[in-house]
């Protein structure tokens, strides 16, 4: 028996879809939401991605503008064209895509977002709220992987979810989310030592590391649900983190690379920039 192809591709149409209705009556009755989006350097996978949130966002009609910078732009300059974003009421969602270059301090960047706006998530005031369970941005890529158990109905609460990856965008705010769900939460990373050990317990396997195939079928205990988050790019095909033609014979659900995980988060963007638009529109009608 072979498991179930969990399609992050046909979940987020669906979510697009849904969201592309509200968006137009939230446009006839006040006005279209408007995502900005900074880009530095010229980085061929944040090109790609950059490119598909432009694309996903005019789907459901909400309006994007990509500010981009050279490789070399001070960190001062950034964060002065954020705090000029920050003031101007057009702009409703505001991200900078990340890996930045080296010589800029990421965390300083984030700081710099309005809250407001943020809707990766990650600034340390929607971090904070996320963490004791109020309404918060989420970030996308664990707000798309929580979206798509739920649609697969997939029971998270006394199940032992293993992250493999403890990054800020992906392993850290999965474990809080999976926590407030009342999962058991281990989280493994580069200097775990018994990775095998720890995964084999998993009824949720998480794996967001950015190494091809680092998950064999001998570290995925029968029956389990296994998410794939990576997307490792070699001679022009994609794989993931696990080895999905191993493992498909023995969990109960998996996510393919790609089609998997990687549309979710583009649709979460997209569902937080909707959300974003609304809280900023109440807020200003608010006496
Ligand atoms: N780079 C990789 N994933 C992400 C993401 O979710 N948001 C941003 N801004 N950059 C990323």
């Amino acid at each position: 028996m072979g498991a179930i192809i969990m399609s992050g591709r046909e979940v987020a149409a669906e979510i697009k879809g849904e969201l592309k209705q509200k968006v137009a009556k939230f446009n006839r009755e006040f006005s279209q939401p408007v995502l900005t989006v900074i880009l530095v350097g010229n980085d061929p996978a944040s090109e790609t991605y950059v490119k598909a949130k432009g694309k996903a966002a005019a789907e459901v009609g909400i309006r994007s503008f990509l500010i981009r910078f050279p490789e070399d732009v001070s960190q001062a300059e950034l964060i002065h064209k954020i705090e000029q974003l920050n003031k101007d009421p057009e702009v409703n969602g505001l991200l900078v895509q990340l890996p930045l270059p080296r010589h800029i301090d990421v965390q300083s960047v984030i700081d710099a977002i309005d809250p407001r706006k943020d809707v990766d998530g990650f600034h340390p005031l929607n971090v904070g709220r996320m963490q004791v369970g109020k309404k918060a941005f989420i970030p996308c890529t664990p707000f798309g992987i929580l979206s798509l158990l739920k649609r697969y109905k997939i029971e998270i609460q006394g199940k032992h979810a293993v992250i493999v990856g403890h990054s800020h965008i992906v392993g850290r705010p999965m474990a809080a989310l999976l926590l407030n769900e009342n999962a058991t939460v281990s989280v493994c990373h580069v200097y775990t030592k018994n990775l095998k050990e720890i995964t084999t317990m998993a009824d949720i396997l998480i794996v967001a590391v950015g190494k091809k195939h680092l998950i064999t079928s001998d570290m995925v205990k029968p029956g389990s649900v296994v998410i794939d988050v990576g997307i490792n790019r070699e001679e022009n095909r994609l794989f993931g983190d696990c080895d999905f033609e191993s493992i498909k014979h023995i969990a109960s659900y998996i996510t393919p690379v790609p089609g998997g995980v990687g549309p979710m988060t583009i649709s979460m963007l997209l569902y937080n920039t909707f959300d974003a638009v609304q809280s900023q529109m109440k807020e200003l009608t608010r006496v």
